[in-house]
C-alpha cells in the first residue's frame, strides 16, 4: 500500500534548505544568493559569482583579485590527470566520461580541507575539459594562461587564442546562468554523498555522473541537432509532429520545476542574440526562435495541462555553438559553470551535518521461505 508521504522522484518534497539559490517554477524566478538572475548573469564575472555563493557576499576589489589569483594557481592538472586523459583519449571515450574519471583524480598533490578542495575542483574542471578535448582531437593541451580569467582561459585552453571580449563575455554569462539551481539531480546527489561525511572530490565524481544523463544536463546536444535536421521553418511543425506522434520527448522543453518559461532561457537567449547579430549566423538563430514557438504550441496541444516550455538547455545549445564549441563539448561545458554550485552546496550541507537518508516503499513479495539451489527447479 502507497503511504501518504510517499512522492515518486520526490516530486515536490522540500527535501532541505538553502541559501544558494531559490527557485520559483511558477512565476519563472530563479534567485542566486540574494539577486536576480537577470540582475548577475551578464554583469558578474564567474569569480565574482563563485565568490558570492561561497561567502554570501559579492567580493571587494582586494578580495577578488585574490580570489582569481588563488583559480589560478590551482587550474594545473597533476601529472597523474593528465596521463589518465591522455590514455581514455586513445579510446575515444565520449567528454564527459572522461570528465568523470578524471574528477576523482583532482584530489592529487596534497589538496587537503574541504575550501581547499572546492578550489582545486572549480580551478580544474575547465582544464580538464579543454585538455581532454584537444587530445581527443590529436592536439596538445594548452596550457592555463594566469593572466586570463577563468572564463577566457577556459575558451583559450580549447582554442590556442584568446577570446574577444564579446566571446569571454558570452561564455562568462553562460557559467553564470547555469552555476546553481537548487536541489536539481546532481546537486542533490553531491549533497547526499557529502552527508555520508565523504569528501568533496567523491561528492563532485557522483555530481558529474548524475549530470551526464539526458534527463538533466545531456539534453543541449540533442536540442541543437533537433534545430539542424530541421534545417527550414516551414519543416519545423512536420518535423516536431511526427516526433511527438513517435511518443518521442522534444529536448530543451519541460521541466520538472518550471511550468512557465525557464527564465535561464531568456538569459541565454538574450546573449545569444547579442552574440549571433555581432557576427553569427542569425539565420540559425532565426530558426531557433521559430522551432521554439512552433515546439511550445504543440507541446500544448499532445500534452495539455503539462506545461511544457522552453528550458535552460535549448539556448544553451545556441549560445555555446555560437562560442564556436562542439555538441559533444555542451554538459561538460555546462558542468564546469555547476561545479561550483555543487561546491557550494557541499560545503553547506557538511556544515549543516545531516545524513540524507530517506525511507522507501516495499512492493516486493513476502513470506518466502528458503530453498536450497538443488531444489529449485528450472
Ligand atoms: N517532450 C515531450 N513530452 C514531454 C516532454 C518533452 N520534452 N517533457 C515531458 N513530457 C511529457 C511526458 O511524456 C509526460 O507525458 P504523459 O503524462 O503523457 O506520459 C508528461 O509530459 C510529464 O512528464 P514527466 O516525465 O512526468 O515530467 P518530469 O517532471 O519528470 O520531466 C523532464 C522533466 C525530465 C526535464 C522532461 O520534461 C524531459 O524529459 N524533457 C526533455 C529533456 C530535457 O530537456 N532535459 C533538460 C532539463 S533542464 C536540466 O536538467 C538542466
Amino acid at each position: 500500500m502507497t503511504s501518504p508521504t510517499t512522492a515518486p522522484g520526490l516530486e515536490g518534497v522540500i527535501a532541505g534548505s538553502t541559501r544558494l539559490s531559490r527557485v520559483n517554477g511558477l512565476a519563472g524566478e530563479l534567485i542566486i544568493a540574494g539577486y536576480a538572475l537577470e540582475e548577475i548573469a551578464a554583469n558578474a564575472s564567474f569569480e565574482e559569482t563563485t565568490f558570492l555563493l561561497w561567502n554570501d557576499h559579492l567580493p571587494n576589489a582586494a578580495q577578488l583579485a585574490d580570489f582569481q589569483s588563488r583559480l589560478a594557481g590551482l587550474r594545473t592538472l597533476p601529472a597523474a590527470t593528465l596521463d589518465l586523459l591522455r590514455a581514455v583519449a586513445a579510446e575515444k571515450t565520449p567528454p564527459m566520461d572522461a570528465l568523470r574519471m578524471a574528477a576523482g583524480t583532482l584530489s592529487l598533490n596534497s589538496v587537503e580541507g574541504a575550501e581547499n578542495e572546492a578550489a582545486a575542483l572549480v580551478a580544474r574542471f575547465p582544464t580538464v575539459v579543454a585538455a581532454y578535448w584537444r587530445l581527443l582531437n590529436r592536439a596538445e593541451p594548452v596550457p592555463p594562461d594566469p593572466q586570463l580569467g577563468h572564463a577566457a582561459n577556459y575558451l583559450y585552453m580549447l582554442n590556442g587564442q584568446r577570446p574577444t571580449s564579446a566571446q569571454t563575455r558570452g561564455v562568462e554569462t553562460y557559467l553564470n546562468t547555469v552555476i546553481d539551481h537548487s536541489f536539481n539531480a546532481s546537486t542533490f546527489t553531491a549533497r547526499v554523498i557529502t552527508s555520508t561525511a565523504s569528501d568533496l572530490v567523491s561528492a563532485i565524481t557522483g555530481a558529474v555522473g548524475a549530470l551526464k544523463g539526458p534527463l538533466h544536463g545531456g539534453a543541449p546536444g540533442p536540442a541543437l541537432d533537433m534545430v539542424f535536421e530541421i534545417g527550414q521553418t516551414e519543416r519545423a511543425e512536420s518535423y516536431l509532429r511526427a516526433k511527438l506522434e513517435r511518443g518521442e520527448r522534444l529536448m530543451g522543453f519541460g521541466h520538472r520545476v518550471y511550468k512557465v518559461r525557464d527564465p535561464r532561457a531568456d538569459v541565454l537567449s538574450a546573449a545569444a542574440e547579442v552574440m549571433y547579430r555581432a557576427g553569427g549566423d542569425l539565420q540559425l538563430y532565426d530558426l531557433a526562435r521559430a522551432v521554439e514557438q512552433i515546439a511550445v504550441a504543440l507541446l500544448t496541444e499532445y500534452k495539455p495541462g503539462r506545461n511544457l516550455q522552453t528550458n535552460v538547455e535549448f539556448y544553451t545549445a545556441l549560445l555555446l555553438h555560437g562560442l564556436g564549441l562542439e555538441t559533444a563539448l555542451f554538459t561538460p561545458t555546462f558542468a564546469v559553470g555547476r561545479v561550483a554550485g555543487w561546491t557550494a552546496h557541499c560545503l553547506e550541507q557538511r556544515a549543516e551535518g545531516r545524513l540524507i537518508r530517506p525511507s522507501s516503499d516495499y512492493h516486493g513479495g513476502l513470506g518466502r521461505v528458503w530453498a536450497d539451489v538443488t531444489a529449485r527447479g528450472g
